[in-house]
């Protein structure tokens, strides 16, 4: 068994599109346990130290600006190879390349409003989960 943890973030326009529930089955009818879960709107400087890797590329500003001007459902799930499976269920961030059946491929035709977000490793998977929530908030 690989038990792991990571961070899923429902984008402002899976907020805006009504695609919270779609999305969170998903996860769920994979077998992944929600540990953590919460909508909000995401402080300017939590979305700079999400997305601190990026900083520089041309995208940066606008992909801060999106990410900080509407809510985000937060999501920690738990489970085998969680983030690998989660990854894979949420398609390729290019859109040409969003297989059909993954969230992406299904909902998305663009790289910025992709709907999801979720940690590539297991050390990005500790750091971003510290970002969005406390020790507490976690079950
Ligand atoms: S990379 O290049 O391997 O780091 O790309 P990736 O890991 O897929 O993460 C890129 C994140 O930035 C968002 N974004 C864009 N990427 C590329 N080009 C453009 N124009 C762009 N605009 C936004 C992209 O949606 C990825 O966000 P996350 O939240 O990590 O999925």
């Amino acid at each position: 068994m690989d038990i792991k943890q990571t961070l899923i973030l429902v984008k402002p326009d899976g907020v805006q599109r009504g695609l919270i529930g779609e999305i969170i089955t998903r996860y769920e009818r994979k077998g992944l346990k929600l540990i953590g879960l919460k909508l909000l709107l995401l402080p300017h400087a939590k979305a700079e130290e999400l997305y601190a890797i990026h900083k520089g590329r041309p995208y940066y500003d606008r992909l801060i600006e999106f990410m900080t001007e509407s809510p985000i459902v937060a999501i920690a799930v738990e489970g085998e190879n969680a983030i690998q499976l989660v990854r894979l269920i949420n398609g390729a961030t290019d859109p040409l390349k969003s297989a059909p059946g993954s969230i992406r491929g299904d909902f998305s035709n663009h790289i910025t409003y992709n709907l999801v977000h979720a940690s590539d490793c297991l050390e990005n998977a500790k750091h971003e989960l510290g970002i969005l929530f406390s020790p507490e908030e976690l079950c």
